[in-house]
């Protein structure tokens, strides 16, 4: 399949459809206009994989109340989705984070249901859906990415049945039991199942998502397949297929001379600590930080470690802080944090450094560097990409990575150190496990981690799915998916 050509006169051959653009417009005080790069998982995936194919990149550009132009951006075209302040209230902040995020994570956190959250996520995916008929040309492929945009699918098919429509959940999808909460469950599976292809992370969650289909729905599944009954009769397939990361490219930009000097410089900041072990998230609820926080601080306070010679650098990147779980949980860790500070530590040794920032990429790249264990430890996660990150930017073989059993990385990143994160003691005994574990076991893990992911990276995801998406799943299902 040729995705990467894109012809003027008949549009974009490749069109990816995200709420969020790669990059993220900043106004400030004055009115400069900045442009940075995005948050989260999703960008940090798929840029490479536009970069490479060109085409156009559907999403919004982050600033409420603002028109923004289509341009080229790094071999490929942006084409920006306006939300107004209000819409941005309804379906981002509303219906996508506090609705169906925390539904589709296990509901650890609760999901609020308002009927005109739901109206607005309406009009917002019909907007998207519009934009992507707009671009794609003739026949195109349209990929359509995440829980924000799920009635977009079948939003664009009515529009344009001509063109091959791919869709993927970089979030879990969740058993019928608490999908069955949702008041809307039906539109949801009705507009996911417009897609020919819909991807999952893991393969728990295409067989969650077949069997809502068989109970909710009127359709027939057979296997991995709905035949959609109705006029527009097609067939909608549902697989998983496990997201990567730019492997190459995170562990050259770990070993340029830029990282390198940074990684040196933020060791001698933490006051060359022996063991430094490190946690990067979003400041996100369904990340464990309370549970990671709570079990790293007893380790400093039974004096299991030691801040003469051990520290916790714990980077926390803002996010949804208009969300009123996100103000509490960002209060709770700040008051969290400075309790455990001002018990164990002394002046300029503080146990625990809390950074709630975010970081430009080659600075992360140096903290995995310095990394000697990384703790991952999510209540729930799709996948995880700081893990994988991890893997590909620690120099040498004597790392170690502690890992939530509930991060989809769990099924592929076997080598590491598995964790329950409810389960406090369990988890500073891994933890102690990966800082003082012999060097040869910590090769072995570490070896086998980074074969995994420098096979499976981002190029391998994107190609499988585009080429079952174009066969229209004539080919055969991946051993091991079930
Ligand atoms: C997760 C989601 C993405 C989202 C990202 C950042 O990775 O799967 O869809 O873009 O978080 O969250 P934000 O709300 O800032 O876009």
């Amino acid at each position: 399949m040729d995705t990467t050509r894109q012809s003027p006169e008949n549009g974009a051959t490749f069109v990816v459809v995200a709420n969020r653009l790669p990059v993220d417009r900043i106004v400030d005080e004055n009115g400069a206009v900045d442009w940075k790069t995005a948050p989260g998982g999703l960008v940090t995936a798929l840029e490479p994989v536009m970069r490479q194919r060109g085409g156009a990149w559907v999403g919004w550009h982050g600033a409420p109340d603002e028109e923004v132009e289509s341009f080229e951006h790094d071999g490929y075209t942006i084409e920006p989705v306006p939300l107004t302040a209000e819409e941005v209230e309804e379906y981002y902040e509303g219906f996508s984070n506090a609705t169906l995020w925390p539904l589709y994570h296990d509901s650890v956190a609760y999901p609020e249901y308002h009927r005109e959250w739901f109206d607005a996520y309406k009009r917002v995916n019909r907007r998207f859906a519009e934009k992507a008929a707009q671009v794609a040309g003739e026949g195109a492929t349209v990929w359509v990415q995440d829980y924000q945009l799920q009635l977009v699918p079948s939003m664009l098919r009515e529009l344009r049945p001509d063109l091959n429509i791919g869709f993927f959940l970089h979030i879990p999808f969740p058993p019928m039991e608490l999908f069955d909460q949702l008041p809307w469950r039906r539109e949801i599976l009705e507009g996911l199942l417009g897609a020919d292809l819909v991807g999952f992370q893991v393969p728990g969650g295409a067989s969650n998502f077949l069997r809502l289909v068989r109970r909710r729905t009127d359709h027939r599944v057979d296997r991995d397949r709905a035949k959609l009954i109705g006029e527009n009769q097609h067939t909608c397939i549902a697989r998983a297929y496990p997201i990567s990361i730019d492997t190459q490219g995170f562990s050259d930009l770990a070993n340029s001379p830029e990282a390198i000097a940074e990684a040196e410089q933020l060791l001698s900041d933490l006051g060359n600590p022996s063991t430094v072990f490190v946690g990067i998230d979003r400041l996100d609820y369904t990340k464990g930080l309370r549970q990671r926080i709570r079990a790293m601080g007893e380790l400093f306070a039974e004096g299991t470690l030691d801040p003469h010679d051990a520290v916790f650098l714990q980077v926390a990147t803002p996010s949804r802080e208009r969300v009123e779980e996100y103000r509490r949980l960002r209060d709770d860790i700040d008051l969290l944090v400075g309790r455990i500070n001002s018990e164990v530590g002394g002046v300029g040794r503080p146990a625990i450094v809390y950074l709630h920032a975010s970081f430009p990429r080659a600075t992360m790249a140096a903290m995995y560097r310095i990394a000697d264990v990384m703790i991952v430890t999510p209540l729930r996660d799709g996948m995880n990409l700081v893990a994988k990150e991890y893997v590909a930017c620690h120099p040498g073989p004597d790392g170690a990575l502690v890992l939530s059993e509930f991060a989809g990385a769990a099924r592929e990143l076997r080598q590491a150190y598995m964790v329950n994160p409810y389960d406090l003691n369990g988890m500073k005994e891994a933890v102690m496990k990966a800082a003082t574990d012999t060097p040869q076991n910590k090769r072995r893990r570490m070896r086998a981690l980074k074969k995994q992911v420098s096979e499976n990276n981002i190029d391998k995801w994107a190609e499988r799915f585009l080429n079952d998406l174009d066969a229209k799943g004539e080919t055969a299902p991946e051993e091991g998916e079930d």
